[in-house]
């Protein structure tokens, strides 16, 4: 048995030796990618990353979300066009749309649980080596139709996905970020 207590596979056949230190890379190596290699995901990645979104815990397991997986090259490319900030999609090899709860008051309780599992399904990716970046959707009727996503969800946020054309992702050493000591209060504020 590891450390962590546990040295089995899992029913995806992956092997845990060595799973804390993979754990920490894809903490220190996921960033934010924007520019994406035209290699397409395996379905089988594809699948581990929405698998990492399911498994989120949220408040009570009520699990208030769905994922719509896309990878028509066409069909991305429109995707892109429901936010100003979303063009990085276009270019990607897939995109997860994680689609909120009906109705508002929910969704306001709801918020904690997507992102919960939004990161999630960030870490499996970079965990593969896949880059990833978040985009809102400000034309949430541009989304329904493309999606055909139900009269009553009202929200959405895409993931998109792929190899980074940039660089490949490697532990970041001095991440944008603010201070360690200026985040961190020890005991009290
Ligand atoms: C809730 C949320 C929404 C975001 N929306 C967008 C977006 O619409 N377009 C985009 O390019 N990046 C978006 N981002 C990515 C942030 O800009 C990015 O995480 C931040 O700049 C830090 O980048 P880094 O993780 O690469 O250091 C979003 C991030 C979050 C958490």
């Amino acid at each position: 048995m590891d450390q962590a207590g546990w040295d089995g596979e899992n029913e995806r056949g992956a092997v845990g030796v060595g799973r804390i230190m993979q754990t920490w890379e894809a903490i220190t190596s996921r960033r934010n990618v924007r520019s994406f290699a035209g290699r397409p995901i395996p379905p089988a990645d594809l699948d581990q990353i929405l698998e990492a979104g399911r498994r989120s815990p949220s408040s009570q397991n009520w699990q208030p979300w769905d994922f719509i997986v896309v990878t028509d090259h066409a069909q991305l490319r429109e995707l892109a066009q429901v936010w100003q900030g979303a063009g990085h999609v276009a270019g990607s090899a897939a995109a997860i749309v994680v689609v909120g709860p009906a109705a508002d008051n929910q969704f306001h309780r709801a918020q904690l649980d997507l992102g919960q599992a939004i990161m999630a399904m960030m870490l499996a990716a970079a965990d593969l080596g896949i880059g990833s970046c978040h985009a809102g959707v400000a034309d949430i009727q541009l989304a329904r139709e493309l999606l055909g996503l139900p009269e009553d969800r009202n929200w959405a946020l895409l993931i998109s996905l792929g190899y980074p054309a940039d660089r490949p992702l490697v532990p970041i050493k001095n991440p944008k970020r603010r201070p360690f000591g200026e985040v961190v209060h020890r005991g009290r504020w």
